[in-house]
């Protein structure tokens, strides 16, 4: 028998469809007197960061946000960085800002959401708005995790359901892993949160019908964590490098392709859904001020 094909679950149809709906909402914006901005506060020179800010911006850019990033030198004071994220917090120029993780070593024990007002708080980091997760929150008009956020968007563009499936989360960051259990509860999903101590993984991914995978970890998810029936969905939000140094997920693609019903792809999955929720949060920050 031929194998099945899987759906591969890009997100580009989808972040094309949503500029312009963000092009429309920041021209609405413009005309109540509003230029939708956004502040990027990134320290130092990691790689990665450099990159991800960048993508960031130019997309910010795209539907006519502006989006600034302030770069601070790695050795920095705790102070004088305090002191930079207080004042470009309360600056009344812009809707939106954050501070890019990971931060430096010296300043890594910061809990940034808490440097950010709530009302601005893009990436939804603050405890106000990991509250309003808590509450039941569904994304639509809050300022929620990104990541998260992006996964709910993508799901609801595929027609996957999510009302009583069993989705296992792997990973329990708390830019990832904790509040995508949240939201995914509050989209009444059954969920099985997993991470480094879990025994027997396979156990819980395998009678999974849909599997979250944010453990950083190259290939990790192959053929063995999988059920026999070929109707799971996977979502790898991984960004990692293969041995080759080729960019890959935490799941192993080639190998899981004709055992799902579909597989988000790295790259041109999870990542730009990531910058499309930062510039829906943007907005609404932007339209809270009205
Ligand atoms: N680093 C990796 N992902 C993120 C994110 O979603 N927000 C911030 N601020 N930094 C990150």
């Amino acid at each position: 028998m031929a194998p099945q094909s899987a759906i591969i679950l890009k997100s580009s149809p989808i972040v094309k469809e949503s500029l312009e709906q963000l092009a429309q909402k920041s021209k609405s914006l413009k005309q109540q007197g509003i230029v939708p901005t956004m502040k990027v506060i990134l320290v130092g020179d990691n790689p990665a960061s450099i990159i991800y800010t960048r993508n960031k911006k130019r997309f910010m850019e795209k539907f006519g946000a502006e989006c600034e990033i302030i770069k601070l030198s790695s050795d920095l004071t705790e102070t004088d960085f305090l002191n930079k994220v207080k004042s470009i917090v309360e600056d009344g120029n812009n809707h939106g800002c954050f501070v890019q993780l990971p931060l430096p070593k010296h300043l890594e024990h910061i809990d940034v959401g808490e440097l950010i007002n709530p009302l601005k708080d893009v990436d939804g980091f603050n405890k106000a708005n990991i509250m309003n997760l808590y509450k039941g929150e569904k994304g639509e008009n809050a300022l929620i995790p990104c990541t998260p956020k992006g996964i709910i968007t993508l799901c609801d563009y595929y027609n996957i359901e999510l009302s009583s499936k069993k989705v296992v989360v792997i990973g329990r960051s708390l830019i990832v892993g904790k509040p995508m259990s949240m939201l995914l509860t509050n989209h009444n999903a059954t969920v099985t949160l997993c991470h480094s101590k879990t025994i027997n993984i396979e156990e819980h991914t395998k009678s999974a019908d849909i599997i979250i995978t944010a453990i950083g970890s190259p290939k990790f998810l192959n053929q063995s964590h999988l059920s026999d029936s070929k109707k799971q969905y996977i979502i790898d939000v991984g960004i990692n490098y293969d041995e080759n140094g080729k960019l890959c997920g935490d799941v192993d693609f080639h190998n899981v392709i004709d055992h799902v019903a579909g597989i988000t792809p790295v790259p041109g999955g999870i990542g730009p859904m990531t910058i499309l929720s930062l510039a829906q949060n943007l907005l609404q920050a932007a339209e809270n001020r009205l």
